[in-house]
């Protein structure tokens, strides 16, 4: 059957893709996903993607690997016939695949083909908001095929070598392919690097400001940006949608009776996020790194909550972030439990000082979810008395420009003042 062929759903809008998810469960693999989640996630993922319709999928039990197929030789009519006869024009595998067993699935069942890796590469080339998010994503798709690149000639070296020859039009061909990659990368790189200072720019002059920083992190459509919304006024864009939120956004806000802080809605976390993407999104999540507070909001209404859970901390970990930053889990979507499950959560959240329940879009648990925070962040406030000579008015007028001197007494040799300030501040008055 030809592409031409394939029947697209005119019915809604744009022109459908028709896709069929996959999902390897191979044996003795001691990944510690469940099949049925996996699968559920990949399906999601899919589902991120525009004008694209999940029209089927399958778990695909697998004892070995098929080097040159992923799939045994059976295996690979049976789901042809599905294919076929389900009008399929694109699959997508949730795991890895290479580049020849990706040519060699394409080519049996006359489809195009994504592995998980790739999947998510679109979806985040498709959400990238800012330049930086831009050119991560650029990056990320560049070194990717740059491995893909590699992996082939690695293949194609091996053939050569079996027959005694080198060089070649093939050769020459992959070559200048990986330098013109390499190219583009390093170029990608300058700019990002001036994106990212340029920010840090921005936050070297935020510094001075003495707001705490806030920031959410949470699996991928667990609300942070519902609850940015509500918390700020600010208008992000919420879908349901997976990586709605490709960028941080950052706005300032007065907490109910509390000081001003500065929050940050960051990018959503995924399970099996791969190793290239994390390292890309690192800048992304900078924000995280020099938070005074993270607030990782959970779906509490999802089955997968602690699964997911475990990924952000599995992920925060590997970030880096430092451990004696203070952290709460938010527990949202209570609305959407049946009551007496919901009961349970509140009543756990007001035993668990590290727990706060909510519902972002019913407002339920806001008011305490402020009130903790602005607790936290006074906690975080020292007291100090300093002495100032006559001659340091630079620093008494800095003190004073952060509306931090609880008292002021002029003796003799100057001033003693009495200050209010986070450690941040402190800081930056040792700096003065
Ligand atoms: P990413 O950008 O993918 O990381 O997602 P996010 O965590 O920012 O999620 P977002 O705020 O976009 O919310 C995802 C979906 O969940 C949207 O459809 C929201 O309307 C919905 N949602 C968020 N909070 C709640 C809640 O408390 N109750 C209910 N019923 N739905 C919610």
């Amino acid at each position: 059957m030809s592409k031409e062929q394939f029947q697209v759903d005119e019915t809604d809008g744009p022109a459908q893709t028709r896709a069929w998810v996959l999902h390897p469960d191979i044996k003795n693999n001691n990944s510690r996903r469940d099949s049925a989640p996996a699968l559920a996630e990949a399906i999601a993922l899919a589902e991120a993607l525009p004008n694209l319709e999940v029209v089927g999928s399958d778990i695909v039990p697998l004892r070995t690997v098929n080097a040159g197929h992923l799939f045994g030789s059976g295996k690979i009519k049976e789901i042809g016939v599905l294919l076929h006869d389900n009008e399929v024009e694109l699959v997508l595998v949730d795991g890895p695949v290479t580049p020849v067993q990706q040519r060699n699935l394409e080519k049996a069942w006359d489809v195009k083909l994504l592995d998980r890796t790739g999947l998510i590469l679109e979806i985040f080339s498709d959400r990238a908001a800012t330049r930086e998010g831009v050119l991560q994503v650029e990056m990320a798709a560049l070194n990717y095929q740059r491995t893909r690149l590699v992996r082939a000639w690695t293949h194609l070296e091996r053939q050569r070598g079996g027959l005694g020859f080198v060089g070649g039009p093939g050769e020459t061909q992959i070559e200048s392919d990986r330098r013109a990659i390499d190219e583009q990368l390093v170029r990608l790189r300058r700019q990002l690097d001036k994106v990212v200072k340029t920010r840090a720019l921005h936050r070297a002059a935020r510094a001075k400001i003495p707001y705490p920083i806030v920031a959410l992190v949470g699996y991928t459509n667990a609300g942070k940006s519902t609850l940015f919304n509500k918390l700020t006024g600010a208008n992000v864009l919420v879908k349901d949608m997976l990586f709605a939120t490709l960028d941080p956004t950052m706005r300032s806000l007065e907490l109910l009776d509390g000081p001003e802080i500065i929050l940050s809605d960051t990018v959503g976390f995924i399970s099996d996020l791969p190793t290239e993407l994390v390292a890309s999104f690192r800048a992304t999540l900078e924000e995280v790194l020099a938070a005074d507070i993270i607030l990782h909001v959970r779906d509490v209404s999802h089955a997968g909550t602690e699964e997911q859970a475990r990924n952000v901390r599995d992920i925060m970990t590997s970030l880096g972030v430092p451990e004696e930053t203070r952290s709460f889990e938010v527990w949202n979507k209570l609305d959407l439990l049946p009551e007496e499950a919901a009961e349970a959560m509140r009543e756990r959240a007001a035993r668990d000082d590290g727990v706060i329940a909510i519902s972002a879009i019913t407002g339920e648990g806001l008011e305490t979810l402020q009130e903790i925070v602005a607790t936290t962040l006074q906690g975080a406030m020292r007291v100090a008395d300093l002495t100032l000579g006559f001659s340091e008015g630079r620093k008494r007028a800095w003190l004073f420009s952060q509306d931090i001197v609880v008292n002021e007494n002029q003796t003799e040799e100057g001033f003693e003042l009495t200050v209010r300030w986070s450690a941040d501040v402190e800081a930056a008055y040792q700096r003065l």
